[in-house]
């Protein structure tokens, strides 16, 4: 067989994961990345183009005779990337906009899984904003409200007593601090319990499942603060027992898969699953229908399958050919981020130690928000990386990880100490 041309799309931490992973495939020939980051510029040639102006990635696939294009963020997913690729000839890795939904609108979502019988937080949705203010009147506390389309993982609010709820409802539906995302809200109840991402790859029909993986959230320590992209992730999930992803499985996957191909909007490329593992059993938080940020980061170094032969089956619905196989070890990711995230933060300042923290063992530095600046590497983002590390069980690798987080110094560089420490408990309980 002929080796491929890959276009990878996207520019975060979870694209050098990708970018990483791709490059080891044999069937590769060459790689490219738009725009990518200086991470990935060492793995990739990077291609001046915004990961949302798909038109101009349609013309630079054609160019350079791309055999199969990967994306990384949803942006484009939900503008439509996969039908117009398809449309022209082209094999892309990812869902249709109609199965992008998944992801692109909340209330989509919900109305699926009701339909689906498949379980999820109560709900009700508004599109008046008066309607909205009288029902959180008389809700129980806490309540839960989200903004419809997409927000950059910012339109979720928790909200503690009724004027919290008021103002998320004013500020998302009367002051448009979403724009458009906000036209709808969901109002949903709060469920209790630990959160886990489980991912799987699907064809339309069939899909395979990864290992699972546990995000941090919040911005500080013991999950305090606002919620962030993501600090840090870890795989395997402890808390996603082999009966429990047997739940998963037949509760969410299962019925998810078959339910959007019933429905005429068959899945193809990722499936992410926001789950609450609640104690009736688990509830989908959320989709996504991408690689999720930092949880790529944790799973493929796991991975011993070739990912770029996965995604190839994956498009071309002959996913029952593909087991997947994984590296027993534990894999820790701590994401090191600009001072200031997830508000405003300054950008430009001089990352040194990159070459020590990757020759610490089994480590991996993936780059997120960073640029090259002349023979420096300079921080360009909010996240700016995510150090990454294998070890014989969650607690060498959270000791591999932040061993190589020590060698990394870049000015008023944040990160938090506790990545892991919940599965860590678990394991010694
Ligand atoms: P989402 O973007 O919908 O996953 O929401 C972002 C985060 O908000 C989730 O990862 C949870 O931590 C939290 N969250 C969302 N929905 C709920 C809910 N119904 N109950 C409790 N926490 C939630
Ligand atoms: N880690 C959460 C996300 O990828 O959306």
């Amino acid at each position: 067989m002929e080796k491929l041309r890959i276009l990878l799309i996207g520019s975060g931490g979870r694209e050098h994961a990708l970018a990483w992973k791709i490059r080891q495939s044999p069937l590769v020939k060459d790689l490219y990345c738009a725009p990518g980051n200086a991470g990935i510029a060492e793995l990739a040639q990077c291609a001046e183009i915004k990961a949302e102006d798909i038109h101009g990635l349609l013309k630079f696939a054609k160019g350079k005779k791309i055999d199969l294009t990967v994306v990384g963020p949803e942006v484009p997913l939900v503008a439509g990337i996969v039908d117009l690729f398809e449309k022209e000839g082209l094999k892309i890795f990812g869902p249709s906009q109609a199965a992008a939904q998944l992801e692109g609108s909340k209330v989509f979502t919900k109305e699926f899984l009701h339909r689906r019988n498949i379980p999820t937080a109560g709900y009700k949705i508004f599109d008046k904003s008066q309607d909205a203010l009288s029902f959180v009147e008389q809700a129980d506390y806490p309540l839960v409200i989200k903004a419809e389309g997409l927000a950059a993982g910012k339109g979720v609010m928790i909200c503690h007593s009724r004027q919290e709820a008021k103002d998320a409802v004013k500020q998302i539906m009367e002051d448009k601090v979403f724009q458009g995302a906000g036209n709808r809200i969901v109002a949903e109840e709060f469920l209790d319990g630990e959160e886990a991402s489980v991912l799987a790859i699907c064809d339309g029909e069939r899909y395979v499942i990864l290992a699972a993986a546990q995000d941090h959230k919040r911005i500080f320590d013991d999950d305090r603060g606002p919620n962030t992209g993501g600090m840090g992730a870890y795989s395997p999930a402890p808390a996603v027992t082999s009966d429990m992803m047997k739940l998963i499985d037949a509760r969410v996957i299962e019925p998810t898969v078959r339910g959007m191909a019933k429905d005429g909007h068959p899945f193809k490329g990722v499936l992410y699953a926001g789950l609450m593992l609640t104690s009736s059993g688990p509830k989908v938080l959320e989709f996504n229908t991408r690689f999720g940020d930092p949880e790529t980061q944790a799973i493929l170094p796991r991975l011993k399958t070739d990912l770029v032969e996965v995604m190839l089956a994956a498009c071309e619905g002959r996913l029952h050919e593909m087991a997947l196989e994984w590296d027993p070890r534990a894999c820790v990711c701590v994401v090191m981020c600009s001072g200031g995230y997830p508000g405003k933060y300054e950008t430009g300042k001089k990352i040194s130690g990159l070459q020590d923290a990757a020759a610490q063992p089994d480590a991996m530095v993936f780059h997120a928000g960073t640029m090259k600046s002349g023979e420096d590497v300079v921080t360009a983002g909010g996240r700016v990386l995510g150090v990454t590390a294998l070890g014989n069980g969650i607690e060498d690798a959270i000791k591999n990880s932040y061993a190589a987080v020590e060698k990394i110094r870049f000015d008023h560089c944040f990160f938090r100490r506790d990545i892991g420490a919940r599965a860590l408990k678990k394991v010694h309980a």
